[in-house]
Parts: C-alpha cells; structure tokens; sequence
C-alpha cells in the first residue's frame, strides 16, 4: 500500500502546495485555506482509493470539504484508507509570508489514525534520542533533564519550539527557570514536530496546546521517524461538545502515545512547502514552471524522502531553474 500510493498522495500536497502559493502575504488566510482545501479534494477524488477523512477540517455543518467522515476517492472496490488531513497547515503564515506554511496529510489502512473531532491537544513532542525518557505530567524542569542526558549535552543547550500563546505564560516561565531556550512561533507546531525527530534542526522538543490533526498528524511524522508525541485531548468551548467526543471513543483522561495516535502497520506522510521553511522550501514561481519541495515518509518499509519537483507549463520553451 505504502510504496503504491505515496506517488499519489505526493501529488496530492504539491497540487495544493501550488494552489495556494499565489495567495502567499495576501492577507486573506481563510482564502488561502480555501484553495488549499479545494485542490486536495479534487485531487483526491481521482485515488484509487476509498477513504474516508478520520481528523480533519472540522465538522460536516462547519467545513464544505474534507470534514470528519467524508469519503474520497474512487470509492468501492478500492483498497479502504484512512486520512488525516491539514490541507493548510499555518494559515496565518501564508497570508502573512512566514516561515513553515505546509500542505499536509497523512494516510494510513483503517484504523491507524486516531479518529477524533477538531479539539485541542496538549502536546509533547521529542527525537528519537529521548523516546521512552520524558512523560507528559513531568514538570518541563523533568522533561529538560531528560532529553539534555539522552542528547548528552546541558539543558542550557537545548531550544525548545512553544507557541506563542498566552495559555503557555506558565510554561514558558517554567522552561526559562530550567534553563533552556525557547523558540516562540506564532503558528505551525506540526512542523516543529517533525524538525524535533531530525537531527541538526536545532530544535530538540515541542511543548504546549495546539490542534489535535496536526497531533495526528505529528504522531504519523514522528512514528515513521521514530520519534516520540505523547498527546492529551482537551475540548475547548469553541471545539466540539464533550459528549460529541466522548462518543467517538475520545478518552479526556488518557495520556495518547504515538502509536495510540497513529496505530497503523502502514502509513503515508506527506507534506509538500508553500512558504519557505527550516525543513522545506516554498512553492518556488519561475514564469514557465515551478518547483516544489516536498518530504514522503513511509513506516513499513520505512522510508524519509525529500522529493523535489519541477513543473513545467505545457508547450513553453523552458530552461528547468534551480
Ligand atoms: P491553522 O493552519 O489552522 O491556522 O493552524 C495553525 C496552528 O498554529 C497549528 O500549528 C496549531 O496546532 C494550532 O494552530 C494552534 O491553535 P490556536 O491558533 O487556536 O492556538
């Protein structure tokens, strides 16, 4: 299933990577979203395929495409995968130019991604180096130590990734009183997530509140890199009710575990740049064509390719540009 469809569904980031790339710094972050979510889905429909949307854009009265439950792909007859979906992850960052904007999904046979509404999720995300040493409801003081032994160096040299909200004032006062730095971001804890599991990022955890797709979607990431997310569901009053949850099996008490976020045998990461970032490159425009920078990453057999594609308009005389 892996080697089969990770083609496909690499064309299914990079076709909304460059639906949205023109909106970059325009200011308007739910048109940029729009687009991003229109091109996954009508990409998407041509899978061979019959998926079905397990955490994604939010609820069916709320989100026209690519909601919680929907089907996409050809449908019957097809292999059944399940997919979580952030068709624009960091919608501020597209319409601002930031840094770290992604299009982003992940696949997976049924039942190896954690089907859940839009809620919050309290996160902690580490490198393989510290997988099995940290645990949620440590103290960051705790955490610090531990990933500092297991990357045998001070906690002084370790950065921390935190969103820059003000539910982590306590946080970030707790990680300065431990020592080590911290690396504010305005949005995008996904890819934060993703840089904590490979080496020479500069960034060693994630720490703080943030969605739970892109939890979901981190855990897929992280498990394929080996990497560790330990998860806490938490409904917002802005999210969907409790009891909604709880029917979908979601446990509000239980500390998730990267294989309890994505328990698959088999799973298809994908996420393709918009804006440029520490791991990919934009969406990069040169008149007759462009280039996409895109990261595939495969659990069984594991496999983390960098893929970049050029693409060149139909019938131009092209010089490919690097
Ligand atoms: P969007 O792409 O939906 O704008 O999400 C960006 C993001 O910053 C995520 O990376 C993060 O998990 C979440 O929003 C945090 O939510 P909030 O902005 O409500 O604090």
């Amino acid at each position: 299933m892996e080697s089969a469809l990770s083609g496909e569904f690499l064309r299914v980031v990079e076709q909304a990577a460059i639906a949205c790339a023109r909106s970059i710094g325009h200011g308007d972050r739910k048109g940029s979203d729009r687009l991003a979510v229109e091109s996954m889905r009508h990409t998407m429909e041509e899978l061979p395929i019959d998926g079905t949307i397990v955490i994604g854009e939010g609820e069916r009265d709320e989100a026209p495409m690519l909601y919680v439950g929907e089907r996409v792909g050809k449908g019957m007859g097809f292999p059944t995968i399940d997919i979580a979906v952030d068709p624009l992850e960091g919608t501020n960052l597209c319409a601002t130019g930031a840094n770290n904007a992604i299009t982003v999904l992940a696949a997976s046979e049924k039942g190896g991604l954690l089907h859940a509404p839009d809620l919050y999720m309290q996160k902690l995300c580490v490198g393989p180096a510290a997988k099995g040493k940290v645990y949620l409801d440590a103290t960051p003081a705790e955490n610090l130590r531990a990933i500092a032994d297991a990357l045998h160096r001070a906690v002084s040299d370790l950065t921390v990734v935190v969103l820059d909200r003000p539910r982590h004032d306590k946080l970030i006062d707790d990680i300065r009183q431990a020592g080590a730095r911290i690396h504010l971001i305005g949005d995008g804890d996904l890819s934060a997530a993703i840089s904590a599991a490979v080496s020479g990022t500069g960034v060693h955890a994630v720490m703080g509140i943030g969605g739970a797709p892109e939890g979901v979607l981190s855990a897929a990431a992280l498990k394929c890199l080996g990497g560790e997310i330990q998860g806490r569901l938490i409904v917002d009053t802005n999210t969907a009710s409790r009891e909604k949850a709880e029917a979908m099996g979601v446990d509000f008490n239980r500390i998730y575990k990267t294989d309890e976020l994505a328990p698959g045998e088999h799973i298809i990461f994908a996420a393709c740049g918009v804006t440029q970032g520490n791991l990919l490159n934009g969406v990069h425009l040169f008149g007759d064509g462009m280039r996409t920078s895109s990261l595939i990453l495969n659990r069984n057999p594991r496999r983390v390719r960098f893929v970049q594609t050029v693409y060149v308009n139909e019938g131009e005389n092209i010089t490919v540009r690097f």
